[in-house]
C-alpha cells in the first residue's frame, strides 16, 4: 500500500515540521545572520577538501546563504533541504546537514553533512544525520537514502557506517574533481533496515539511543 508522506501538502510540496530537535541539537533553516558562523567553516580548505568545490569567496558565500536562508520545503525532486545545526549549549551554527529528494517515483534521497572541525569527533554529525534519516524515512516516506563520497574521505565513510548504511559500490575514477581522477564510494540505507534498527533491542546492542 502506498503511503502518503506526512507533511506533504496537496500540491505535492513537502513541508517538514521545523526545527528538528535532538537531545543536544536544534536543526533549523539558515538565516542571513548565520553568515559568520557558516562561512567560518565553509571557507576552510580542510573542510572542502573532498567536496566538489573550492572554498567560496565571501561574496559567493553570501549568495549561497541567501538562497538557502528560509528554505523550509522540498518542492520537487532534485531539491535539497539544508539545515543549520545549533547545539543547545553553544548557540551558534557548527555545521549543516542536507537531505536531497532525488526521485519521487523511486522514493530515493541522499544525505550530506559539513561540520566545523572544532565541533567534529563529538557525535554531532551522527546525531544530526540520524534526525535527517528519520525525516526522510518517516515523514518523506523515502525507500532508500544514499551517501556518496570521495573514497579518501574516511571520516564521512565512518559516519555513514555508524548510521547503519551499507557500502554498495566503489566506482573507480568515475569523476574528475579538482584536476584529478577520483574514486567515488556509494552507501545506501533502505527504509526497512532503518526501521529495524530503531528497535530498542538493536539500539541497546549498539549502545546508541535515538535522538
Ligand atoms: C564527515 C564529517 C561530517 C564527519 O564528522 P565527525 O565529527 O567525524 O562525525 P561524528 O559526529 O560521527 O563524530 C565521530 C566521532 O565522535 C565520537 N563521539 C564523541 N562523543 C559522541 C557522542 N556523544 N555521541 C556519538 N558519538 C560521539 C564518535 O564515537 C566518533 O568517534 P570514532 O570515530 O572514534 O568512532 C566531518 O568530517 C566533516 O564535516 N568533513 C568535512 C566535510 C565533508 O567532507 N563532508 C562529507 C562529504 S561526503
Amino acid at each position: 500500500m502506498e503511503r502518503w508522506p506526512r507533511g506533504r501538502s496537496v500540491e505535492g510540496v513537502f513541508r517538514p515540521t521545523l526545527p528538528l530537535e535532538t537531545p543536544r541539537l536544534v536543526l533549523r533553516p539558515f538565516t542571513i545572520e548565520d553568515y559568520d558562523d557558516a562561512f567560518g567553516y565553509h571557507c576552510r580548505a580542510d573542510v572542502v577538501r573532498y567536496l566538489y568545490w573550492e572554498p567560496p569567496t565571501p561574496e559567493e558565500f553570501r549568495e549561497v546563504l541567501a538562497r538557502r536562508a528560509g528554505r523550509t520545503t522540498l518542492d520537487r525532486e532534485g531539491d535539497g533541504l539544508n539545515l543549520a545545526v545549533v547545539p543547545r549549549d553553544v548557540d551558534r551554527v557548527i555545521g549543516d546537514v542536507t537531505l536531497f529528494w532525488c526521485s519521487e517515483q523511486h522514493r530515493q534521497g541522499e544525505i550530506g553533512f559539513v561540520f566545523h572541525p572544532a565541533f567534529q569527533d563529538r557525535g554531532y554529525a551522527f546525531e544530526a544525520s540520524q534526525a535527517m534519516l528519520r525525516l526522510g524515512f518517516q515523514d518523506l516516506c523515502l525507500h532508500r537514502i544514499a551517501g556518496r563520497l570521495d573514497s579518501r574521505n574516511t571520516s564521512s565513510a565512518h559516519l555513514l557506517e555508524r548510521l547503519g548504511m551499507r557500502r554498495e559500490a566503489h566506482l573507480v575514477e568515475n569523476e574528475h574533481v579538482k584536476g584529478e581522477w577520483v574514486d567515488e564510494v556509494v552507501y545506501g540505507l533502505l527504509d526497512r533496515d532503518w526501521a529495524a534498527a530503531q528497535s530498542p533491542e538493536y539500539l541497546h546492542r549498539r549502545g546508541t539511543m535515538p535522538p
